[in-house]
């Protein structure tokens, strides 16, 4: 299997869990932690797997460090990477938003040509409306720390053993 990175903020506190957990579900040598705060376009298109962490802040929006690299994200030429997103959001507080985040960042990716992976089924959540939707599938893993932490490690579990399928 070629080397994974797992792109994430290193200064958040649930979605640096979610990623060490990701981690530890894969064989551990074949992942690489990259700081979202740090990501550069030569850094990240180095990679031809990426798994990125994108909760959602600020009702409805991207954190900073990834809004900020929207732009050039919007300049590269994404085909052939396989990239799977999760997020963390909050279904109960933010009903019409949840999970927002991964759906504007996969809207980005998918403009750029990036095969998009990892969809998850929309089952066992309860909200209004979120930009991640497609169909009966979320646009990557929702997790949910706030009304269903318990949940959150076999959802994790049951993610990677799905990915390990599709990287190469
Ligand atoms: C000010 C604020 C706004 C938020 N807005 C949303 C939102 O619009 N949609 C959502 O699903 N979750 C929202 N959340 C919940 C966060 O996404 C959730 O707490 C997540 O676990 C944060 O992860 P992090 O601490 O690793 O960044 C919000 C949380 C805060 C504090």
């Amino acid at each position: 299997m070629n080397k994974t990175a797992i792109i994430y903020s290193f200064n958040t506190k649930k979605t640096r869990k979610v990623a060490e957990l990701i981690k530890e579900a894969f064989d551990s040598d074949m992942v690489e932690m990259v700081n979202a705060e740090e990501i550069n376009e030569s850094l990240f298109m180095s990679f031809d797997q990426i798994i990125m962490g994108v909760a959602t802040w600020f009702d409805g929006e991207l954190p900073n460090f990834w809004d900020e690299f929207v732009p050039a994200l919007e300049d590269l030429d994404l085909s052939g990477k396989k990239i799977a997103l999760y997020g963390l959001g909050d279904q109960k507080g933010y009903p019409e938003n949840f999970l927002d985040g991964v759906g504007l960042m996969a809207n980005i990716l998918e403009k750029r040509s990036a095969n998009l992976i990892g969809f998850t089924s929309v089952e066992g959540y309860e909200f209004e409306s979120s930009q991640a939707k497609r169909g009966n599938q979320f646009a990557g893993l929702a997790i949910d720390y706030e009304n269903q932490a318990s949940m959150s490690k076999g959802r994790i579990d049951a993610w990677v053993k799905s990915l390990k399928q599709e990287f190469d």
